[in-house]
């Protein structure tokens, strides 16, 4: 199986909430390794660059508005099958329809306040990689 990375943020409402170890347990328990970090607040302009390709969704400006409330943190996660797994650890968008023991599940509380975000393809998440961590080490384990 292919080993991967994705990018994973913890938003702003999970920072907030002081869980950031736990969703880093739920990463490592699930074999996924943190192969680069940094805690940022966005920046509008940042953000709306970020969440450029729903600039049209109805939602945009409200997610746009969340994310840049606080701090996030921003992470690169390896492992096998990394970008399928981070998902299934996140659980569905929105949290009231995330299955239990995801973390959405259990940490979110609404739709717009969802906890994490995770790339959720091959193409994106080399986009989004270097979005947060250009030109930075990322280290192969
Ligand atoms: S996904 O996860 O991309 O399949 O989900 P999608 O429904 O396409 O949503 C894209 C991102 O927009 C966020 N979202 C919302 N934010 C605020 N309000 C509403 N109603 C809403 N609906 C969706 C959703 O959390 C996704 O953010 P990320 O950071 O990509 O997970």
């Amino acid at each position: 199986m292919a080993i991967e990375r994705t990018l994973s943020i913890i938003k702003p409402d999970a920072v907030a909430k002081n869980v950031i170890g736990q969703i880093y347990a739920r990463f490592e328990a699930a074999g996924l390794k943190i192969a680069a970090a940094r805690m940022i607040h966005l920046s509008r302009a940042e953000a709306e660059q970020f969440y450029g390709v729903h600039k049209e969704r109805p939602f945009f400006k409200d997610l746009v508005d969340f994310m840049i409330s606080g701090p996030v943190m921003v992470q690169v996660l390896e492992g096998e099958n990394a970008i399928l797994k981070n998902r299934e650890l996140m659980g569905a968008t929105d949290p009231k329809k995330a299955a239990s023991g995801t973390i959405r599940a259990d940490f979110a509380d609404s739709i717009d306040a969802n906890a994490v975000h995770g790339s959720d393809a091959g193409e994106t998440a080399q986009v989004e990689i270097s979005f947060f961590f250009p030109g930075l080490n990322i280290y192969a384990r």
